[in-house]
């Protein structure tokens, strides 16, 4: 629906000055009312186009919103991304996802992103709500893993590797892991992940990647946040380019995952490792049944942290909470 406003928009950005509407009108083949209408549509959309009766229509600021458009022009990926949803406002990514696969066939969603602006019921890891103004990047990417379930939870760690060396790379910040699957920056949290899975004896129906990152958050609007935030904005001083580092986040993930589909699991575990600020530290660990400290001592193939408790009695934690000491 919108490609002739983006035709209209690659005119724009290929000129340094005004296009009038009758050259836009001539190059496209199309009146010079649509070409008024698709500049609406692209005003609509975020981009700042101004307009004189004698110079005609000039970009002067690209969006500022996660569009489609945007990240595939850097999009480097095989499949994931390839189909993309985008939305201004929903109550959460994953529940989008949840709805289309249940209702259609998974295996054509595999790779599809499902991005917000701002979610309105945010779901966060273990029941918990998850603060989602605009200016963060809240996705949930489907996927139908051809990998056992028993080792599913290996798609969050290469996941959660994936978002700290984007944030590595592309603003060179500190980012590390803390376990399960958070991305830190300092003592601040700037990313958390979650997975739901929808499978039945060994078979994977679906997975929902959920990924939420503080990007363009003002540290105001982060006090809304429960425990101790961090934006990108806040830690390089400056609003940046969502959409490159989207895209630079879903190639960082695919390649991993691939490894993972060719069984190849230990790279991407060793990465984890290495970047991880929970292994050789004291932890608390509150479960649902009982809280104990002790030393974080290593992470296993199916994402479980093995504590050396006190008494010397190493104990294996699949889920709960994990606080540094
Ligand atoms: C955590 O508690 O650390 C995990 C938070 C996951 C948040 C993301 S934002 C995109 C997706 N949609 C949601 O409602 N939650 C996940």
């Amino acid at each position: 629906m919108y490609d002739a406003a983006f035709r209209v928009l690659e005119i724009l950005e290929s000129s340094d000055g005004p296009v009038s509407g009758e050259s836009i009108s001539n190059k496209l083949g199309i009146s010079r009312s649509a070409v008024w209408k698709h500049v609406k549509e692209l005003k609509n959309m975020g981009y700042e186009i101004s307009s004189s009766q004698k110079g005609g229509y000039k970009l002067e600021q690209k969006s500022d919103r996660l569009l489609p458009h945007e990240i595939r022009k850097k999009l480097r990926t095989r499949f994931i991304g390839k189909k993309m949803k985008y939305f201004e406002n929903t109550p959460s990514t994953i529940w989008v996802g949840k709805k289309l696969a249940s209702e259609g066939d998974a295996a054509n969603l595999h790779g599809l992103v499902i991005i917000a602006e701002e979610q309105t019921g945010g779901i966060g890891r273990l029941g918990r709500s998850w603060v989602s103004p605009a200016g963060g990047i809240w996705i949930t990417i489907v996927l139908k893993p051809k990998i056992p379930v028993d080792h599913v939870f290996m798609v969050t760690m290469a996941a959660s590797v994936a978002v700290a060396r984007a944030i590595r790379k592309e603003f060179d910040l500190g980012a590390l892991i803390k376990w399960p699957n958070d991305v830190y920056i300092g003592d601040n949290k700037v990313a958390g992940l979650l997975l739901e899975l929808s499978a039945e004896a060994d078979t994977i129906h679906y997975c929902l990647l959920g990924i939420g990152i503080d990007v363009n958050i003002a540290p105001n609007e982060l006090e809304a946040v429960p425990s101790a935030a961090t934006s990108i904005s806040s830690e390089v001083g400056y609003d940046v380019d969502r959409a490159s580092f989207l895209a630079r986040i879903l190639r960082e993930f695919e390649s991993r995952y691939l490894l993972m589909e060719s069984e190849e699991y230990e790279p991407v575990l060793r990465e984890w490792k290495s970047l991880s600020c929970t292994l050789e530290h004291r932890v608390r660990i509150n479960t649902l049944k009982t809280t104990f400290e002790g030393e974080a001592i290593d992470i296993d193939e199916f994402g479980a942290l093995l504590i050396r408790k006190d008494n010397g009695k190493v104990v294996r934690v699949i889920a709960g909470d994990c606080i540094h000491q």
